[in-house]
This record gives structure tokens, sequence and C-alpha cells, in this order.
């Protein structure tokens, strides 16, 4: 079998997208578009992985450091043609797989297919597809089973640009053919050298371009401007969510954005207008309801999450309850049966079993133990203005409404803390602690 050598093109500014950011670096659902089309190029058995950077490739270049690819540089872009050759110092008797850094729903079956023909044939050989709207595409006109040539958009003729039959971009150009290259002009309105151009100079030298026919046009969308990106992320949602519905998750709107890599156990229940994304494991039979935002979060089975809550980097424990407006930040544990209700902020805190928070709340930097009652209004005062500190509260105390509890400091188990306390001292187990301003009422006092 021949051996292969995959080059990704990835050095275009993307002038229709009307940004600064280099195109391969917009995202579908939370992932660049050039990482789609370098897992795809992994996964096809390639001996070496190209991309060609330019336009941004500080950070093109930053995205793929750890992605196993070699990157050669396009200073000018001159044209596809012109980005394949600037890897050609790289090539060493590999066919050449070719993939647009802005197509990047091409499947890995897809592809394997596509190289099978492709190595039976011996030819080069384009990816093609029909689409109903053919516009900005390469118009592909056939000569029996032969490219004769791939129009482009800007230089079809009225009637060519009726045409269906589009060039996906992918293609495959055997070691031998790779000289053909060199033959291609610039001789167009863009002042581009035009890989696509190959096929009338392979025809010329005998070397006919054969077409392969892909009939599934979603998966070679190639991704030109901000309506294409909408239209590519709301693909990319429903394939990511349908995944999802068939093994068992319920999902009540398609307003939900899952993203790829969150895991969803079965019979869990998730309402509209919700994001969840990075490294996510949500259990079975948990319930998340609207406008969540979850993110890098391992929650266990039954829990509840009314609507409005946002958490961040947040372990839950079975059957806890949160939200409504609750807002869960980095390294939080909520132990079973913990309940965080509205408006309460936790960050950087232990809650064990039991442990109930219930109403506007401050807890930053905390180890709480079993079934705490924290007041409404209670504030961990963590931040001196240099350092953070801790604050320590063992099982079964009860934190009276509107508790400043001034850290470092520690409370024992079963202990009291009255209303309105501003607790500046460690607390021992069992006791009583109150600081309040005795209320003085001064009799027969009218305002005038
Ligand atoms: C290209 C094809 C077109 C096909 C379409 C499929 C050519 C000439 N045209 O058109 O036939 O229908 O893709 O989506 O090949 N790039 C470089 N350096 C350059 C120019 C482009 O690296 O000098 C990269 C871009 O970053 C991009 C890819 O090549 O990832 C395609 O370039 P783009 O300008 O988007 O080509 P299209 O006009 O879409
Ligand atoms: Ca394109």
């Amino acid at each position: 079998m021949n051996r292969l050598d995959v080059v990704i093109l990835a050095a275009g500014k993307g002038e229709r997208m009307a940004s600064k950011k280099p195109k391969v670096m917009h995202e579908i659902m939370g992932k660049p578009l050039i990482g789609y089309v370098v897992e795809v190029a992994s996964s096809i058995g390639a001996d070496h992985l190209f991309v060609v950077t330019g336009y941004g490739r500080e950070s093109v270049e930053a995205f793929l450091a750890d992605k196993g690819v070699t990157c050669v540089v396009q200073t000018e872009q001159l044209g596809t043609a012109h980005a394949l050759s600037c890897a050609d110092d790289h090539f060493t008797g590999n066919d050449i797989l070719v993939l647009l850094g802005d197509v990047p729903f091409i499947q890995t079956e897809t592809l394997l297919g596509f190289l099978d023909f492709c190595r039976r044939s011996g030819s080069i050989v384009f990816l093609t597809t029909d689409v109903d709207d053919p516009s900005g595409y390469g118009r592909v006109l056939m000569d029996g089973d032969t490219i004769s040539d791939i129009r482009e958009d800007a230089e079809a003729t009225e009637d060519e640009k009726k045409i269906k039959r589009i060039n996906t971009g992918i293609c495959y150009i055997p070691f031998g053919s790779l000289g053909l290259l060199e033959q291609i002009g610039a001789d167009n309105r863009k002042g581009e050298r035009y890989l696509t151009d190959i096929c009338k100079v392979a025809g010329n030298s005998g070397k006919a371009a054969k077409g392969f026919f892909h009939g599934i046009p979603e998966e070679v969308l190639g991704i030109n401007t901000q309506k294409g990106l909408l239209e590519a992320n709301i693909l990319m949602r429903d394939m990511i969510n349908e995944a999802h519905m068939a093994q068992g998750v319920t999902l009540l709107d398609n307003s939900i954005c899952i993203e790829k890599g969150v895991r969803i156990g079965r019979d869990t229940v998730i309402a509209s207008h919700c994001s969840i994304t990075g490294e996510t494991s949500i259990g079975e039979g948990v319930f998340v309801g609207p406008c969540s935002i979850i993110r890098n979060c391992v929650i266990s089975d039954n829990v509840v999450i009314e609507g409005f809550v946002s958490m961040e980097g947040v372990e839950v424990k079975e059957d806890v309850k949160i939200g409504p407006f609750s807002r869960l930040r980095a390294k939080t544990v909520l132990g079973r049966g913990v309940k965080v209700g509205n408006f309460v902020e936790v960050k950087n805190s232990v809650l064990d079993d039991g442990t109930k928070a219930s109403h506007l709340s401050y807890i930053g930097d905390c180890s709480i133990g079993k079934n705490v009652n924290i007041g409404a209004g209670t504030i961990t005062c963590n931040y001196d203005g240099v350092n953070k500190h801790r604050t320590l509260i063992g099982d079964n105390v009860f934190v009276g409404s509107n508790t400043e509890l001034i850290a470092p400091v520690t409370v024992g188990n079963d202990v009291l803390i009255g209303a309105g306390t501003t607790v500046t001292r460690d607390i021992p187990d069992g006791s009583l602690a109150v600081s309040r301003v005795r209320q003085k009422n001064v009799a027969g006092y009218r305002r005038k």
C-alpha cells in the first residue's frame, strides 16, 4: 500500500469572516476548526501531518503545539497550490492527501473510502459532492469519469455557476504527480495559484484527474463566513445532542449546547438554553434547569440543579440540590445531600454531607463539616487585601443569619452562632458565640 502524508492548508486569513482572528481558529462548539481537521487527519494512519500556517500563525501554532503535527510556513498567501508547495521540502516519496483547515466535518470513514479509491486509481483525485447552493465553491467540470477542470466561483460563467457538483477541496496527489504543481500559474481574477488548476495541467500531461463523489454534503461544508460558522455550530450541536438522546438523555429543546466529550448518564433531563462544556461528566437521573452554565464539573446521580446556575470546576455528590441562581466556582466540593440555594456563591470550599446554605451567602476558602446550617447573609471574609485565608467549621454547626466569619478562623463542632455575629476568634466545640451591640430602646422618642 502506498504510504501517505497529510497536508492541511490553514494559512489564509479568511477575509470573508471579517475578523482579525485567523479563520481556522474560529470555534465550532468550543473547538477551533483546525482542531477537527487535525483530529480526523490523525485517525487515518498517515506517516506525517503537516499544517501550512501563515496569517496569525502564532495562535494557530500555539494551539497545534501538542497535536503531533509539523507546521510549515507560507509567508504570503499566494493560493492553495502555492500553500501546498510550501511543504514540498518535507515530501519523501509518500503520496499526499490535502485537507483544508476550513472543512472540519469530514469523517474518518469517508476519508478511508476516498483513500482506498485513490490508491486503486493511482491518479490525482478530488473529493466532490452535489449541493443545492453551490455559490462560493469551485464547480467541477466532468468529462466522463475524469475532471477536465475546476472553475473557481470568481471565474465561473453564469452557466457554469449553475453546476451543483462542487469541489470539497480535499484531494489526493500521488507523489509522482507533485511536480505538476510547478506548472500552475496565477492567471485568474485573484492572481492566486489555485490547486484546482492541477486538473487542467494533469489532463495536458495525460494524467487525467478523477472525481470521487461523496453524497453527504454536510460533511464537506467549507466555512468561509460568520453565517457559515453559525450553520456549522448548529449542525455540530444537533449531532452531539442526537448522540446523547440516543443514549437516553432527555433534552427539552434544541437550544442546549453540549460540547463534544461531555458525558451524561441516562434519564438525566436538561432544560432549555443550558451550556455544558469542557471536561464535564453528569450522572444518571440528574435535572439541569434552564439557562444553567456548567463547565469542567463532575456531577453524581440524582442531583437537582434548578435554573440559572453557573458552575465551573465543581464536584457534586449524589442527591445535592443547587439553585436557582447559585454561583459555584473552582475547587468546590459538595457532599451528599448538600443544598446550595439562591444567591449563594461558593468558591474553593468543601461542604460535607447534609450541609445547607439556602440563601444569600458568600462562602470562600472554607472547609465545612456535616449537617451545618449556614444562615442567610453569612459572609466569609477570606481576603485581607493581600492574602486569602481559610475558615474551618465543624459538624452540626448552626450559623445564624448575617454572620461574618473573619478568616483565618476555626469553629468547632456543635457550635451555635447567634445572628449578626462577627466571628473574629476561634469558637470551641459546643459553645454559643454572639457578638452584638445591645439594642437600646429610647422610650417616648418621636421623629419631629
Ligand atoms: C477552495 C477551493 C474550491 C473549493 C473550496 C471548498 C481552491 C483554489 N479553491 O476555495 O475549489 O470548492 O475550497 O471549501 O483551492 N489557504 C492557504 N494559503 C493560501 C490560500 C488558502 O493556506 O494561499 C488555505 C486557507 O487557509 C483555507 C484553505 O486553504 O483553509 C482554502 O482556502 P479558501 O481561500 O477558503 O478557498 P475557497 O475559496 O473556499
Ligand atoms: Ca474555503
